[in-house]
Parts: structure tokens; sequence; C-alpha cells
């Protein structure tokens, strides 16, 4: 639709349809069958609110879009069509390893390729905009959703949520992308103690330097809508945060899209203490600059009298049912209210082996391999050992993670599936062994039905009998592989833990195939990194793999089989102890570090009971064969702050093994004495190298006087001369160091 005929629709709506652009409701609101009595009173909004509301959540399918956009149409009144939204955060029918796990392939080229083909996917059944990326940056593995996360690191965060949002909006204009929503604007990643929705604290210095950038990279990439977040910030909700919304999302970075609450945060406004009632709550929201109220009962029954009471300008209103519109006009709803969805179309796109094929490759270079003493892995498939393979995930089809609302368990390949492409099944043999996780409390509280605790738990008899086979096939087996992690409800949303060790049942059966003296392999699945120091001695090699996704069970025997020689790098920490939490590489320095004080004895800053190390760095992780790092080098040693000026840093990669890999080579950065203390090593490079046996290649890093800054009091990037100190090879503590001064 023309502009002007878009500015004359707008003129032409009520006030009551204006506000229902800016209300969005879930399905069930939307059923042909009477819901007055249902999710409508449970609400608390009228009928009206219901037929006029603006766009849809979590809806998806051809056939059912298109079924709620007719009934929508139908309706009468002003022909806008709904828009649908929902969370199709790490792929849609087909899943990819959890963001955590995306994060640790440190590839954003094969990343926005595959969000390309989820927007496709996703967009061919009815979707026409994705609640991600998730951006928020982690430092806390106690929080649940460090899953949806692709880490701890400002410049890694940043390339994953350009990549992720591009790969989105890629195909647009074409009537194929999705829109793109960056959440959760901003810092719910810092909720303290790494409890669910607990408030964020942080000094300006490190919000602009290490939680803003993910986001103001995603806007620079095209991002188009921004969710708040469900948290406060420094004291204010992020909901109702004019500074956040207005000072730094419109005005500082220029963002001119949609703004909409996360789920019922309008209304939590109440719960926070900072909003009388819900129509305070609406005002606060909306002038903040909350454009579309998610699921809450406060535009829909607020706004209007606070128009009517002089309290708000009709203005505002349209200002934010433009933009409502304007996004509408471009995915071309007017003229295609159900975005092109079609059921062939959708089953034309769904699941395709291409489509599968990618999130394969995605999802073995996600895997982390934590430990490989003596070369244990990768196993020969056309040995002659005998396999066990152990465990609850051994045959598990859950491997998608909480937040894969959309895919199907059905579709999903099974660790069992993918050992046996690679093993004859008299070579193979499975056992369950025990259950994922025994604990009924835990699960009662998180509300799980005493039905589905039914499906979860086992009876003590099958219970035994899964151990007693589990402990016969290992006797008989030359390999034990053990397949162990969380169970998928202990992540994700509202999944905060304090211990975070594998469950107790799964620890114990572990400890007993131990005494068999039978080389061990630990496959690790889980949505954050566990603490896995109680049983690392307990394997002889792990393989970190997260929650894998739809190709998963082939992900992982390609690496296991050494089809495919891992690459993965861990992007979060994975931390000693749960007592060292809140643990990541790029803190700031003490005035008493550990290593280098000039006290000695106890006044130093460290635990009394535990390193302060982790068990695992962030950056880490093991190939198979072996590599040798040469010199770091600078071009020159000094770096001119004023012009264009930059300077290279190179280090060359020899492959000294007998198989190919490739080396993810990273370069840090120290600014030894600025105004800011700064931290003690931070990422600003790095650089994928492929390397034969026998070959050396260089990894080069061209640094630039920008990439140098770092924020102040006032939030503003600025560059100070002096030293710095560089680092490099292949993860955060391993690393090779020179220095070069930054001038006038
Ligand atoms: C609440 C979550 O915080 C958010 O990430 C999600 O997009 C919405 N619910 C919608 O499902």
């Amino acid at each position: 639709m023309e502009q002007e005929k878009l500015h004359d629709l707008l003129q032409s709506l009520t006030l009551q349809e204006k506000i229902g652009q800016l209300i969005q409701l879930s399905g069930e609101f939307f059923d042909a069958t009477d819901i007055s009595l249902g999710p409508q009173r449970k609400l608390g909004i009228t009928q009206e609110a219901v037929d006029l509301a603006g766009s849809v959540l979590n809806v998806a399918g051809a056939k059912e879009v298109k079924r709620i956009q007719d009934i929508h149409l139908r309706q009468g009144g002003h022909p806008i069509p709904l828009l649908f939204m929902a969370d199709v955060i790490y792929g849609y029918k087909t899943v990819y390893p959890i963001p955590l796990g995306i994060g640790a392939t440190w590839d954003p080229a094969l990343v926005e390729r595959a969000y390309t083909n989820t927007a496709d996917e996703a967009r061919a059944s009815g979707l026409q905009v994705s609640f991600a990326p998730m951006v928020d940056l982690v430092r806390d593995p106690r929080w649940g959703r460090v899953l949806e996360s692709t880490g701890e690191d400002p410049y890694l965060n940043s390339r994953f949520a350009a990549a992720m949002v591009k790969g989105f909006q890629k195909n647009l204009a074409a009537g194929s992308g999705l829109v793109s929503c960056v959440k959760h604007f901003a810092a719910y990643g810092a909720a303290e103690a790494g409890r669910e929705y607990n408030p964020a604290d942080l000094s300006t210095p490190t919000l602009f330097q290490d939680y803003l950038p993910s986001y103001k990279a995603a806007i620079d990439a095209g991002v188009k809508m921004v969710m708040t977040s469900l948290t406060t910030l420094n004291g204010v909700p992020a909901t109702a945060d004019k500074w956040l919304l207005q000072d730094i999302l419109r005005k500082r970075w220029g963002f001119d899209g949609v703004i909409i609450s996360d789920y019922a945060s309008v209304y939590e406004l109440i719960k926070h203490g900072f909003a009388q009632d819900s129509t305070d709550a609406a005002a606060k929201a909306l002038t903040a600059g909350v454009d579309i109220d998610m699921k809450s009962p406060c535009y829909a029954n607020g706004l209007q009298p606070l128009v009517e009471n002089g309290h708000l300008s009709e203005a505002k209103i349209d200002d934010a049912v433009w933009r409502v519109l304007t996004l509408k006009n471009k995915l071309g709803l007017f003229e295609h209210p159900y975005g092109g969805a079609t059921e062939e179309r959708e089953h034309a796109q769904t699941l395709t082996p291409e489509k599968r094929s990618l999130a394969r490759d995605l999802s073995r270079k996600a895997l982390v391999l934590l430990k490989n003493n003596e070369n244990l892995l990768p196993l020969n498939p056309h040995g002659n050992q005998r396999v066990a393979l152990i465990g609850p995930y051994a045959d598990e089809q859950e491997l998608l993670g909480l937040w894969a609302v959309h895919g199907e368990r059905k579709d999903t390949v099974t660790i069992k599936a993918g050992f046996s492409e690679y093993l004859p099944a008299q070579q193979l043999q499975i056992a369950k062994g025990t259950d994922i996780i025994r604990d009924r409390a835990m699960l009662e509280k998180m509300g799980v039905s005493a039905e589905q605790i039914g499906h979860i738990i086992s009876g003590s008899n099958t219970e035994q009998s899964n151990h007693d086979q589990a402990l016969a096939i290992a006797k008989n087996a030359d390999i034990i592989v053990f397949a162990a992690g969380e169970h998928t409800l202990q992540s994700g949303e509202a999944g905060s833990r304090t211990r975070l060790r594998l469950p107790d049942n799964q620890r114990q059966l572990l400890a007993e195939l131990r005494k068999l003296n039978k080389p061990i392999v630990l496959i690790v699945i889980s949505g954050r990194p566990l603490v896995l120091t109680d049983v690392q001695d307990q394997a002889d090699a792990i393989l970190q793999a997260w929650f894998p996704g739809t190709e998963g069970g082939h992900a992982i025997a390609d690496v296991i089989f050494g089809r495919y020689n891992p690459t993965g790098r861990l992007s979060m920490t994975f931390p000693y102890d749960e007592g060292q939490l809140p643990l990541y590489y790029n803190h700031l320095s003490t005035g008493r570090p550990e290593n280098h004080s000039q006290h000695s004895g106890r006044f130093v800053s460290r635990y009394i009971d535990n390193p302060n190390k982790p068990l695992y760095p962030f950056g880490y992780g093991l190939s198979y064969g072996s590599v040798q790092y040469g010199e770091l080098k600078l071009d020159s040693d000094t770096l001119a702050a004023a012009g264009r000026d930059e300077l290279t840093a190179a280090i060359s990669v020899t492959n000294t093994g007998t198989v190919p890999r490739e080396e993810t080579v990273q370069f840090y950065i120290h600014d030894q004495v600025a105004s800011i203390v700064q931290p003690v090593k931070r990422l600003i490079g790095f650089q994928k190298v492929p390397v034969q046996p026998g070959e050396t290649k260089t990894a080069a890093l061209t640094i630039t006087p920008d990439m140098l800054s770092f924020a102040n009091r006032d939030g503003e990037f600025i560059t100070e001369p002096g030293m710095f100190d560089l680092f490099a090879r292949p993860n955060s503590q391993d690393v090779h160091q020179t220095s070069f001064s930054l001038t006038e």
C-alpha cells in the first residue's frame, strides 16, 4: 500500500481501533468457540478488544494462521490483518543446537545461512515475526536462559546478533523472510544471582561496554523490532524505562521500528512497584516508548480513558500505531494477509534434506571436545571394538531444549541412530541405565503434572532393570559411551538452579561404570555450562553437546567416529564450582590479583577453598591431531589514535598431526592503564584457519584505534593513549603476549 493510503487508513481509525493495533494476544483468544469464559475473562478484557487486536503470539502453521486471519478479517470494520509473531529462536521445524552451542561454532556466516533457512521455513508456515535473536550477554550459568544466549563475550555476541538478524530478514523483500525482533532490551542476562526475573544492577561503563553492544549490533544490522526485558535495570523496569527506550534506543541509536513489551511485562510494572494500577502502567509504558503490549490488559483497558481524560495525547498513540501499520505494510499483509503461507509451500519448505544437512553441519560445529586423554577419540568405525552406548540420552529424541517450541521430537535423530550408521549392530549395544532425572520434588516444584512425572521417572523395578542391563552390556564392551545430561525442564526460562551438577542418579551410575576400568567417553547434553568437576576424572573423553537439535544424533556420531574433526570453542566459561559464580574471562583486575600481588599469603583476591580459575575457560575446545603456534608478531609497535591508522598482528599455525583440522585463532586485548579500569583480557577478533597436515598458515588481525575504545561513565566510547597488551592463540587462557602503544 502506498504511504499516503496507509496514512489515510490511520486517519480513518477510531481511537479504539487504533489501540487495537497495540494489543497482542495469544492464539486461544481467536478461537471460534466462546472465549468469554476462558482466556478473555482471565485477562480481563472485552470482546471488542479481542476483535480489534493487531497481532497474535505463538500461533503457527499455514492452516491455523489462515483460519485465524479469516475469522479476524470477517469481523468487519477496518480490514487490518493480524500480524503473526512467535518464538523461533534457534530453528523452526528444523531445530539447530541451542544458541549457547551456536556461540561455540564461532561461525557467524554459517549461522546467517541457517537463520535464512529458518525464516523461509517459518514464513511458509504463516509466521511473520520471530522473537529472536535473544542477545542478552550472560555470565552466570545458574540462570536457565543462558541456553538462549550466544555467551559471555560482547564482541562474539555482536557478531552473532548481526548474523541472525541478517539471516532472518534476508529474503523479506522477496516475501519469504521473517521480521526479526531482538530481545530482551536490556541486560536481562544480568539477573542478579542468576535467579529468574531478578533485577539487574550495572554500572554505566559495564552496561555500555559489555551488555549493550549486541543489541546495538542488531540495530545496525537492520532489525525491525525490539522487545523489552521483564526485569529492572538500575531500579527502573525496562518496559517503562524512557532513558533506555527513548534516549538510547531511539535517539542515540536511531531505531525507528516497533518496540514490544515482553509477556505481561506492562502489567508487571504494578508488581515491580513502579505503577499504581493497570492504567498507570499503560501510561508509563506507552510514554516510555512501548508500542505493543504483549498479553496484558493494560493497553486494552487503560489507553482509551487516558486519552479521553487528557492524560495522554492521541498523537502518541498515532505514532505507535503508525509504526505497527508500517511494519504490516512492509510485509505486504494488506495485499497478502496470509503472508504468502500456504500448506503446499509449508510442506515444501519443512525439514528438507538441504535444511537438515545445514543443521547437521551447524550442530557438529557446536560440539566442544573438552577432554580427550590419550586420543581415545575418535573411535575407529572400522575397528572391531564393541561399544556400549549407555545413559538416558542414548536413545532419546528430547534433544531440542526448552525453547524449540515448534520443533517436533519425532523428527529428531537420536544418538543411537547416529551411532548405528557407523557401527554394525553386533558391535553396538544400548541401554538407558537410568532416567534423566529422578528428583520428584524438583519436578513438582516446577509445576510438572503427576502424569508427566510418571513419564519422566520410572518405577523402581524398571529403574533397577535399566541399571542392571547397563552394567551387563558395559562388562561386555571395550568402550563405554555414556550419554548424560540435564533434563530439558531444568534449563530455559524459569530454569534457574543453584547446583549445576549432573543429576545424582546419573553420577552414581557413571561411578559404577568407572569401576569396570574401561575407557569411558562422556557426552553431556545440557542447556548451560554444568559443573563437571566431579565427573571429569570419571571419563577419559568428554564431549559437550548442548541440546544439539534435530540432527543432534548425526552430529555427535560424526565427531565421535572422526568424520568431523571438532572445532567447537566455548563461548561461556565452565566453572569449577558454583560458588565462583558469576565467573567470566573478561573481568576487571583487582588491586591484589592472585598471582601478581605484592602481598603474600592470605590477603590476595582468591577463594580459600577453591581455585579462581574455571574448569574450562572461554574460547577453549580440543580438536583431533595437533598444532603448533608461532610467535605473535606485530608489523609496528605503535598505532596513532588520530586518522585511519592501523597495525597488523599475525601468528602462524602449523598442523603437526596427521589429520586436517581447523584452528580458531583468538585475539585478545588488554589496556594496561586507563581512566576506567579495563578487563584483564577482551576478545577483539578471531580467525578460522583450516590447516592440512604439515601445512603452516598465518592468522592475521588488523587493529584500528576504535577497537581499543572503552565506555566511560557517560556511556560514551573513548580511546586513551597508552600501552596495550595483545594476546593470541587457541583460547582465553593459553595465550601468547606482545604489546604496542597507542599514541595521540
Ligand atoms: C516470555 C519470554 O521472556 C520471551 O522471550 C518470549 O519471546 C515471550 N515470552 C513470548 O513467548
